[in-house]
């Protein structure tokens, strides 16, 4: 039996738990015995817990309950939890996902240890060291003995860092393997879509029309941090909703509800309350997104997760960041990338207003990234 223990903590984080879990369960149950550790980095009812009931993701084994804190106290305390829950486990891999705090605190424990680290999402690049993602995904990628990656861009990021491309098992952290292996992120949505429209009357809840709404999400750090930059973002879609009767549902991220009252100046932030086609609604659960992004003419986001559920329900994206790790989405066209820059968000939206995009070849795998990754496991053990 391979014993994995999978390091969790975030919101993005928990939903791509959710892949491999339902592999193990319908095919490798008897192979596969996978322990859960929660770091707590999220802790909000609709920031984790919502996404285990909803998802069917068994509860977590291991709780650190590390909640928010310095990046340095937050890992830290999250590098202490999860050696002594190595400790204990004694997995054979330690698998992570993406490149949150709780990614980087498991790939500094697990590597220390000497216990193999698997990298989902591994190989993305978003070429700004300002970026405590950037920081993370490197370390973790550098720290893993097997490496995931969803798209090509990722596996020629990791050729351009030195990564054998085509190397034999066995694998260790000095000869990692790099597998091409599409996106588990896919896998969800496919899986999930069905169960989504049985599940979920999110739009009837607001009042909302197929194809008659904007959905938007921000949270990312530089956007609700430095008050230019929310100023701009929220101007933009406070003139998409009163100059074309457009209406905006935002689902709003703790950190930037936090944010709003402090960083947008009085009168934008009384625009943005008192504008009837605005609807800033807590976090959602990830069915209820999905409806959300199935139905929405565009989708304006920050979010990682978001600019790929975006292209996987055939919506235009306009990213609010000034580069992006998904480059393949933007080279499609159904992606722009206008950072927090007002004009530029307005001139997106006209574009894609009038130029929808209709091509949106497979670029993130074939549904089964999270089956390709419990075989690799499987034959990693040593
Ligand atoms: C983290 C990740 C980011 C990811 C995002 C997904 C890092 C460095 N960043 O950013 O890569 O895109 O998660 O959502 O790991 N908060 C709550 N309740 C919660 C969680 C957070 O109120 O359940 C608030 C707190 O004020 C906290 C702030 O949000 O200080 C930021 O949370 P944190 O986990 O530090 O970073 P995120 O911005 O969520
Ligand atoms: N998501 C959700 N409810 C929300 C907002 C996002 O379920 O209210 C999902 C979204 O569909 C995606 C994931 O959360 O699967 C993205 O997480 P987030 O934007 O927090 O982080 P990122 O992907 O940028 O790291």
């Amino acid at each position: 039996m391979l014993k994995i223990l999978t390091i969790i903590g975030a919101r993005p984080q928990i939903i791509k738990a959710a892949a491999l879990s339902r592999a193990i369960r319908a095919d490798y149950a008897s192979k596969i015995q996978g322990v859960i550790l929660h770091t707590g980095q999220h802790y909000d009812e609709n920031m984790s817990q919502i996404f285990f009931n909803e998802l069917g993701i068994p509860p977590a084994d291991h709780k650190l309950n590390i909640g928010s804190d310095t990046h340095g106290k937050q890992t830290a305390a999250m590098i202490k939890g999860i050696e002594e829950a190595i400790e204990l486990e004694k997995p054979d891999f330690l698998v992570l996902y993406g490149d949150t705090n709780s990614t980087l605190a498991g790939a500094i424990a697990a590597v220390k240890m000497g216990v193999p680290v698997a990298h989902i999402e591994a190989g993305l690049r978003s070429f700004n060291k300002s970026m405590p993602e950037e920081i993370n995904r490197i370390t973790c990628d550098h720290c893993s003995t097997l490496l995931f990656s969803p798209t090509v861009a990722g596996i020629e990021n990791l050729a351009r860092e030195s990564f054998p491309l085509h190397g034999k098992p066995p694998f260790d952290v000095d000869h990692p393997g790099v597998f091409h292996c599409g996106d588990v992120m896919y896998d969800n949505a496919l899986y999930y879509a069905a169960l989504a429209e049985e599940k979920s009357d999110i739009l009837e809840k607001h009042g909302l029309n197929k194809s008659g709404f904007v959905l938007a999400t921000i949270h990312r750090d530089n956007n609700t941090d430095i008050p230019e930059r929310l100023e701009s973002i929220f101007s933009a879609i406070l003139r998409i909703a009163e100059d074309h009767q457009e209406k905006v549902i935002i689902p709003l991220h703790p950190r930037t509800l936090k944010m709003l009252d402090k960083q947008l100046s009085p009168g934008l932030l009384g625009k943005v309350n008192s504008a009837s086609h605005i609807k800033i609604i807590p976090p959602v659960s990830f069915l209820e997104m999905i409806l959300l992004e199935k139905n929405a003419s565009l989708i304006l986001t920050d979010s990682g997760g978001v600019q790929k559920e975006s292209y996987f329900h055939h919506k235009a994206c306009i990213i609010l960041r000034a580069e992006t790790e998904w480059v393949e989405i933007v080279e499609n066209g159904s992606a722009i990338i206008a950072d927090a820059d007002e004009e530029k968000i307005l001139a997106a939206y006209d574009h894609f207003s009038k130029n929808p995009p209709r091509s949106f070849p497979p670029l993130y795998g074939d549904g089964k990234a999270a089956w390709f990754i419990c075989e690799r496991l499987l034959e990693g053990k040593a």
